[in-house]
């Protein structure tokens, strides 16, 4: 990714005006106003989702919910809170350190900036895998400041252990085996994203972040601040999502849309920014394991066709299906 400047350090100058190249050339959907009632997104009590009621609007609530009474410990939600604005409030100097290295994109920065006429979003963020331990950069999480490394250390634990229990209850709601959906996650990666975005001289022509669903299978917001900006897609609109006190929010991903066979969608979100203060949050991500595919796909007509040919062949679905060593993947 090149590298671009701090929108951070941007902000502290006098602008009247958005730079052009982050004024956003969207064709994207409107932001609803605030005269409008709102829509909001469903809240989930994690608490109750041992009651099948719960459960169901858990299943319902594909296109992104906030979660209360997550378990995670209010103290360490706080302190968290804390380091996170205290990092961005570090000098530049000490945050230059950090910054991502060209080609990379774990450190401050932006998320890949392929081109200098690409538009850019009006924030800063700061990208790291956080699990497991030995996927972690020697040169970032162990020259974070001190406070914040042993407050992530313990925060990514209990978010762990968070997407594993919300993850036991989707796989239920899907009808699947205890554990089963848990099972393709358990050893998959975590990473965390910080965001800062800075007031905006004109926050209708920028985007903190354009609008993206997450590759993923789960990714978990915590929202720093008091300040609006998050919004998710519902029929075409960008609808807010006002933070919650000691609430995350929950999106569900691009690999549990696909794990699910689409049951749960990938919620399409997007970060507006504003005028009047700069807004924080920090980002969970988990991830599959990065194993490359075993099974070429197949829909479920030329698989059938493929048991039929089986029997005529004597052939396993293995020998059909089990990519071989040497063979072209198709699954991208
Ligand atoms: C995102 O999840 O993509 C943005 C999160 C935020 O800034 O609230
Ligand atoms: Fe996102």
């Amino acid at each position: 990714s090149l590298s671009v400047p701090s929108v951070q350090e941007l902000a502290k100058k006098p602008l009247k005006e958005v730079p052009p190249r982050y004024v956003r050339t969207d064709e994207d959907s409107p932001i609803i106003s605030h005269s409008n009632p709102l829509p909001q997104v469903p809240v989930i009590d994690m608490q109750k989702l041992s009651s099948q009621q719960e459960l169901e609007k858990l299943h319902y609530a594909c296109k992104g919910y906030s979660l209360i009474n997550h378990g995670v410990s209010t103290s360490l939600v706080e302190k968290v809170k804390m380091e996170v604005q205290e990092f961005f409030n570090l000098p530049m100097e000490e945050r230059k350190k950090l910054w991502q290295k060209s080609d990379e994109i774990e450190g401050f920065g932006q998320a890949f900036v392929v081109s200098e006429e690409q538009k850019l979003n009006w924030g800063d963020m700061f990208y790291m895998i956080t699990l497991p331990t030995y996927l972690r950069k020697p040169h970032l999480f162990p020259n974070l400041p001190i406070t914040l490394r042993e407050n992530l250390e313990a925060y990514s634990v209990e978010l762990k252990h968070l997407s594993m229990k919300l993850l036991d209850h989707m796989g239920k709601s899907l009808g699947m085996d205890p554990n089963d959906m848990r099972v393709l996650f358990e050893e998959g990666h975590q990473a965390m994203r910080m965001n800062y975005y800075p007031p905006c001289p004109q926050p209708e022509l920028a985007i903190g972040l354009s609008a993206h669903s997450d590759p993923v299978g789960l990714a978990i917001v915590l929202q720093i601040n008091e300040m609006e900006g998050l919004q998710v897609k519902k029929s075409g609109v960008g609808v807010p999502i006002i933070p919650l006190e000691n609430a995350f929010v929950v999106h569900v991903g691009d690999i549990m849309e696909i794990v699910s066979n689409g049951v749960y969608p990938s919620v399409k979100h997007r970060a507006a920014v504003n005028s009047v203060k700069e807004r924080l949050s920090i980002v969970t991500f988990l991830f599959t394991p990065q194993n490359p595919p075993l099974f070429k796909r197949i829909g479920v007509a030329d698989y059938f066709k493929c048991l039929f040919t089986r029997e005529l062949r004597g052939k396993s679905y293995e020998d059909v299906l089990r990519i071989q060593p040497d063979q072209e993947t198709n699954t991208n």
